[in-house]
């Protein structure tokens, strides 16, 4: 390109050499923004350009199942927990025959101590009941454990458990330390328990219990699948992260050491507070766990691994949030499937969200035309808190 140089004043010359030293100084100094920086570029070009992950077969390979916590000799660890709590009859009927019209088993990611959050869903989205007789659907709820990783605090909070499970019969605990770096292991009990105590289920959810998932639009989703038939299968559904690096940073709770996996880029997945599966998705991600060493300790990235080995890729949905919460607006609760990070509020959200009298607003054309200006406003602009993109402001 031809540059005219008697064209650059003075002054111009001045601001260029000074932004150059300022990014400079930026890059230099700031040595986590250019980390960042550089691992998301590899990351995604490593993604969109050679999007190649048969390294997981090879490398993550468990030849023979192997129990868990025997410490083989290449720390490979498998096969199942005992159970300490557990509904085996939880998708029977009362004569032990096998219902085959759950429309969706709910496994719900709790901790021990997390009573209050448990029974507040009880009491609003898992309300089994309120999927019989509002919804018409059969919905099963169940809490997904392991036990308390305190010694000291273990044994009466272990009996406060057991006597939460006498009056709801939901808790299904495995006899795993409950801790962040074993959410693996938490994800592998609800493809187990699914594939053994409820694999008639069209589909599976799996969610945090600080998030709300707004039940008759869920439930009115599936059912569009399920009635379009193709669809219904070979589904994983939420909020998809695509080409997200391994974060290096030791000081970060998603640290994952080099030794542990290389590569630049980890395989599409969705974010673990929300998404849905289709029962022969379960089914074969429960394959992959059986052969997949489970020493990635993020639960979603490990799915993701499950996934990519058995060929299942992830499908955006724009009302799935991943980190944020929904503005509160009847025309967002007309969309909204799932919002994350609640708790003293779930109760009045679900008043609210569920309020037929809610939606008043949103009808006929004038309506749809105020809904979609408002949803603009709160998911387009910047300076809202963003959970949906601005995309949903259109659908
Ligand atoms: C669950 O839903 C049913 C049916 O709508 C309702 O009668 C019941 O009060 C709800 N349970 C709780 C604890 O809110
Ligand atoms: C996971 O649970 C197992 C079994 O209780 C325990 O031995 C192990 O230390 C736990 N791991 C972490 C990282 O907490
Ligand atoms: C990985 O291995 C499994 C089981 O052996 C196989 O079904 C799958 O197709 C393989 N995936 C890739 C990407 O090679």
């Amino acid at each position: 390109m031809f540059i005219n140089f008697r064209r650059i004043h003075k002054f111009q010359c001045v601001q260029l050499l000074t932004t150059g030293l300022i990014l400079c100084m930026v890059m230099v100094c700031w040595e986590d923004l250019d980390h960042h920086v550089v691992s998301h570029v590899k990351s995604y070009t490593y993604r969109y350009l050679i999007n190649s992950y048969d390294f997981l077969n090879s490398s993550f390979y468990v030849k023979s199942s192997r129990k868990y916590g025997s410490n083989s000799a290449d720390g490979a660890s498998l096969v199942e927990y005992p159970y300490l709590i557990n509904h085996a009859g939880k998708c029977k009927s009362r004569d032990g025959k096998s219902w085959d019209d759950v429309l969706l088993l709910l496994f719900v990611k709790s901790p021990p101590e997390n009573i209050e959050q448990r029974q507040a869903i009880r009491d609003t989205w898992g309300n089994e009941s309120f999927g019989w007789s509002k919804l018409g659907v059969n919905v099963k709820l169940v809490f997904a454990l392991g036990i308390h990783p305190d010694v000291w605090k273990r044994s009466k909070v272990q009996s406060a458990l057991l006597q939460e499970d006498r009056v709801y019969h939901d808790l299904i605990q495995q006899n795993f330390v409950d801790t962040f770096h074993n959410l693996t292991a938490k994800l592998i009990l609800q493809f187990q328990w699914s594939h053994k105590y409820c694999p008639q289920a069209h589909f599976l959810m799996s969610a945090d219990d600080d998030i709300f998932i707004h039940m008759p639009n869920l439930v009115k989703y599936l059912q569009q699948l399920l009635s379009s038939q193709s669809r219904a299968t070979d589904l994983w559904v939420g909020h998809v992260h695509r080409g997200s690096p391994p974060v290096r940073r030791k000081t970060s709770k998603y640290h994952v050491p080099y030794e542990l996996y290389p590569w630049p880029s980890y395989p599409d997945y969705t974010a673990g507070a929300g998404y849905v599966v289709s029962g022969d998705v379960a089914a074969k991600l429960y394959q992959a766990t059986l052969f997949l060493n489970p020493s990635v300790y993020i639960d979603d990235v490990f799915m993701g691994m499950c996934a990519k080995v058995m060929g299942v890729s992830p499908q955006e949905h724009v009302y799935f949030s991943g980190e944020g919460k929904a503005p509160y607006h009847p025309c967002i609760y007309d969309h909204m499937i799932t919002s994350h990070g609640h708790a003293s509020d779930v109760r009045s959200l679900w008043h609210a969200a569920t309020d037929p009298t809610a939606y008043g607003s949103s009808r006929g054309f004038f309506g749809n035309l105020y809904c979609r200006a408002v949803r603009v406003m709160l998911l387009c602009l910047p300076y809202y808190q963003n959970t949906y993109s601005c995309m949903a402001a259109f659908t």
